[in-house]
């Protein structure tokens, strides 16, 4: 129910938090607009500047195969469906944080989109969550921005999060989450642009491992991830860059990532992890991958 910003609370912190079950259902959200039409993030040019262009086709493939992945561990799949004109609506992480609170209440508590291309995509998932039983909470517009699991990873077994502190999410926020849902917080600093959510540098894989990118944070949040996790796997540059740190592991088990990450991969399977490759390049062009096309469902 706090914020937890000094490395010799973290254990204590994480033990005490309640605890919480695997992940057994995500909601995914259509991306028959996806598209990129500016670019909000670093990702979102190619090397000359120019906007990425994204083959629809294919993105509706790689989603579909995407989704037929989750359902194959035997994760059920949800879908919602998004209107023509908000191209970036496919990331399901970004709109909303959903959890379970003390009393067992789902909750969704929604997003306040940093970036005014994103902003009506939020009402669409409010009338999700308010159609399937869930208690509603908005972000007061006056901690703007926030931009729910895209900054938030659960830490495994735990009522707790790591937030991501950047472009997309403030420090405030994080306190009304802290307040709102019960759960304990760890805030970490996200100094580089290229990775503006905390869900591009870091993948909780279980209570005690997790993927992260060292170069995208700061001495504090690198002392906070070394308290937290046991087994923390630095990414190399290149697997990095093709977003290795965008994976899922929704059980402790299977891990669902970007395909091309051989060092990652490797460092996966030796720990005894089940690796499912996707291909999410068109994604990967607007700046996400599997971890943010989805929400996990408490
Ligand atoms: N183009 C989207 C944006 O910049 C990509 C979001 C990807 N989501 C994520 N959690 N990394 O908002």
């Amino acid at each position: 129910m706090k914020l937890i910003t000094n490395p010799s609370d973290v254990t204590a912190a994480l033990a005490d938090a309640e605890e919480r079950g695997p992940c057994r259902r995500v909601l995914m959200a259509a991306p028959d607009y996806f598209n990129i039409e500016s670019a909000i993030n670093p990702w979102m040019r190619n090397a000359e500047g120019e906007l990425n262009v994204v083959d629809s086709a294919k993105a509706r493939y790689q989603w579909d195969t995407m989704a037929r992945a989750y359902r194959d561990v035997g994760i059920e799949v949800q879908v919602i469906e998004g209107p023509p004109g908000l191209p970036d609506f496919c990331f399901a992480a970004n709109q909303s944080l959903t959890c379970r609170d003390a009393s067992g209440r789902q909750i969704a508590l929604l997003s306040e989109m940093a970036s005014e291309t994103r902003r009506e995509e939020v009402a669409h998932f409010r009338h999700w969550y308010k159609a399937h039983g869930f208690t509603v909470v908005d972000c007061p517009p006056e901690l703007r921005p926030f931009e729910g699991t895209g900054d938030a990873s659960r830490h495994h077994g735990r009522h707790a999060f790591w937030g991501g502190v950047g472009p997309r999410t403030g420090l405030d926020a994080w306190n009304f989450v802290a307040e709102t849902t019960g759960a304990s917080v760890i805030p970490l600093n996200l100094p580089d642009p290229r990775y503006y959510h905390l869900d591009t540098c870091l993948a909780v894989l279980s209570p005690r491992a997790a993927l992260y990118v060292p170069a995208a944070f700061d001495d504090a949040g690198r002392s906070l991830l070394a308290a937290g996790f046991d087994d923390l796997i630095a990414v190399s540059n290149h697997d990095a860059a093709n977003f290795a740190c965008n994976a899922h592991c929704p059980d402790g088990t299977h891990v669902l990532i970007q395909q091309g990450s051989g060092q990652t991969l490797e460092a996966l399977v030796k720990r005894g992890f089940t690796v499912i490759e996707l291909d999410t390049s068109e994604f990967m062009k607007s700046g996400g991958s599997v971890f943010c096309l989805k929400q996990e469902l408490p």
